[in-house]
């Protein structure tokens, strides 16, 4: 039986894992975490809750302890545009924070699952079909922690022991809680103001390419994951996954196809143009594929189509 410890559950994932994670493990076997009340109340009201400041190891350490936490799901982090503006807070929650995970889970025999991202990789990393073990010199602090974490829990798991597992996350695109200041972002709000106000000024250029997924796949990716085989597991932590890959034209000329009078504009913004251009336009989840059977189940136009039904209910259109 699951004990599962959720750092960061008010965030973008955390919000709809916790829900998940409740319905599958049980109410009583999961522990939402935030370092500050959740602003969704579902989070905070349906379940166990308690604040937990990942940088806080000593209590960290006293909720682990308190529940017999036997599963670690560290998602509190900060994001690639949050962090270029303040990289010391990036550096102190995305690393200390998971130094803390897996120091406790050192001492308590717990697993660790952890999210790296496309931005592990860097402009001199190959840009199409990004192999899963290849250059990674990324230009960003976000994909800098990302890269240091994912060698950290490989650490962990060699040296240690620690069951450390972690996939890269594409852009994540969800109804339920708005991401936290990241490049991939206007993959979510482009739905929001085409249903609001049927214009939407993108902050990246029309050409950008990146990886993207929609919400019930990547928490289909973690429940997978955290469940797989361990013994067929060759890569444990970073597996490369996706499960589409657009540019900001042609997500408008899907939502156009529900919306016709939908229009888009650009005022683009250098410094995330700039994280963006240095990102892969698409990777080869080929490994994820074979190790623990990955598969997603929404393209773009399936996600669209489900996205606008579930937002004009949450906007009341
Ligand atoms: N969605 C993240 C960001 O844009 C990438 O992992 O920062």
């Amino acid at each position: 039986m699951k004990k599962i410890l959720i750092t960061g559950a008010s965030g973008q994932i955390g919000t709809e894992l916790t829900e998940l994670l409740r319905r599958t493990y049980g109410v009583d076997n999961v522990v939402a975490s935030s370092r500050s009340f959740a602003k969704n109340e579902t989070v905070e009201k349906d379940g166990i809750f308690e604040l937990v400041d990942v940088t806080d190891g000593k209590r960290l350490h006293e909720v682990v302890k308190k529940y017999n936490i036997d599963t670690i799901m560290n998602l509190a982090a900060i994001l690639s545009a949050i962090g270029e503006k303040n990289p010391q807070l990036l550096w102190d929650v995305n690393m200390n924070g998971l130094y803390n995970c897996l120091e406790v889970a050192r001492e308590t025999g717990s697993m660790v699952f952890t999210p790296s991202s496309i931005a592990a990789f860097g402009p001199s990393t190959p840009k199409d079909l990004t192999p899963q073990d290849t250059i990674q010199r990324p230009s960003t602090i976000y994909g800098v922690s990302k890269v240091a974490g994912e060698l950290l829990c490989d650490y962990y798991y060699n040296k240690f022991g620690v069951d450390t597992r972690g996939v890269r996350f594409p852009g994540l695109i969800s109804y339920a809680a708005l991401p936290g200041g990241g490049t991939t972002d206007y993959a979510v709000h482009i739905y929001y103001e085409a249903l609001k106000n049927k214009k939407f000024t993108c902050n990246l250029n029309s050409e950008t390419y990146m990886d993207m997924m929609y919400m019930p796949d990547a928490l289909d990716s973690i429940l997978q994951l955290s469940e797989a085989d361990p013994s067929k597991l060759i890569h444990r932590n970073a597996f490369n996954i996706t499960a589409m890959s657009f540019c900001p034209e042609d997500i408008k000329n899907e939502i156009t196809k529900h919306i016709p009078e939908f229009v888009m504009d650009y005022d683009v913004d250098p410094i995330k143009q700039e994280i963006a251009n240095s990102w892969p336009n698409s990777l080869d989840d080929s490994d994820a594929r074979k190790e623990w059977g990955w598969k997603p189940n929404y393209n773009l136009e399936t996600m669209t189509i489900d996205m606008l039904e579930k937002l004009k209910i949450k906007l009341n259109l």
